[in-house]
């Protein structure tokens, strides 16, 4: 059964073509955010599934990350932790690059932001190569969190259903156009 919601988180993600660069199909969530009842859903659906599973924290990956990863951790009563890109956390960190199209990348976080064995999901908007969730996953192991799963708005269809990324099971809502 499939939930009807998924349709409209959907339908309210404008796709965006030769963005930021030609022949790239940019998947745009800031219509969701304007459409509050889709919005919500989106993150319902995250809560329904984390609900229970006994998250310490959630850890949002710059920058979209930042926008649902809160909503899901102030409703679990877990810690939000952000994973930023280079040169903008002003504490001692801990850093993980990670291979784009072209050259690399890099996530940072703040040392002490996680307990070691403490419990930990991942969320961002969007799986791609999954190179960043993959540079996210390693961060927090390496701090000794446990990381229980990635979770994303969007993803490519070989993501959809169930995929693993470095053993870490990767749960995404809808499929990128
Ligand atoms: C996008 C997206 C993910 C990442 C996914 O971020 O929000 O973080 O790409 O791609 P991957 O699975 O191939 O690693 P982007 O690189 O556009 O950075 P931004 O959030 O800073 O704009």
């Amino acid at each position: 059964v499939v939930d009807p919601r998924l349709q409209g988180i959907s339908d309210a993600i404008r796709v965006v073509p030769h963005f930021p660069k030609p022949g790239i199909m940019f998947n745009d969530i800031t219509t969701l955010l304007l459409r509050p009842a889709v919005f919500k859903d989106a993150v319902d659906i995250f809560l329904e599934r984390y609900r229970g599973m006994a998250i310490d924290a959630v850890a949002g990956i710059e920058a979209r990350g930042f926008i649902f990863g809160p909503a899901i951790a102030l409703a679990l009563g877990a810690k939000f932790i952000p994973l930023r890109k280079p040169r903008k956390l002003p504490g001692e960190k801990i850093s993980e690059k990670y291979v784009l199209e072209y050259g690399t990348d890099c996530l940072e976080m703040h040392v002490g932001a996680i307990e070691p064995g403490e419990r930990v999901l991942i969320v961002d908007d969007l799986v791609a190569t999954g190179g960043t969730l993959s540079a996210a996953i390693r961060l927090l192991e390496r701090a000794g969190g446990n990381v229980v799963e990635c979770a994303c708005l969007i993803g490519l269809p070989k993501f959809k259903d169930f995929y693993k990324l470095n053993g870490k099971p990767v749960y995404v809502l809808v499929e990128s156009r």
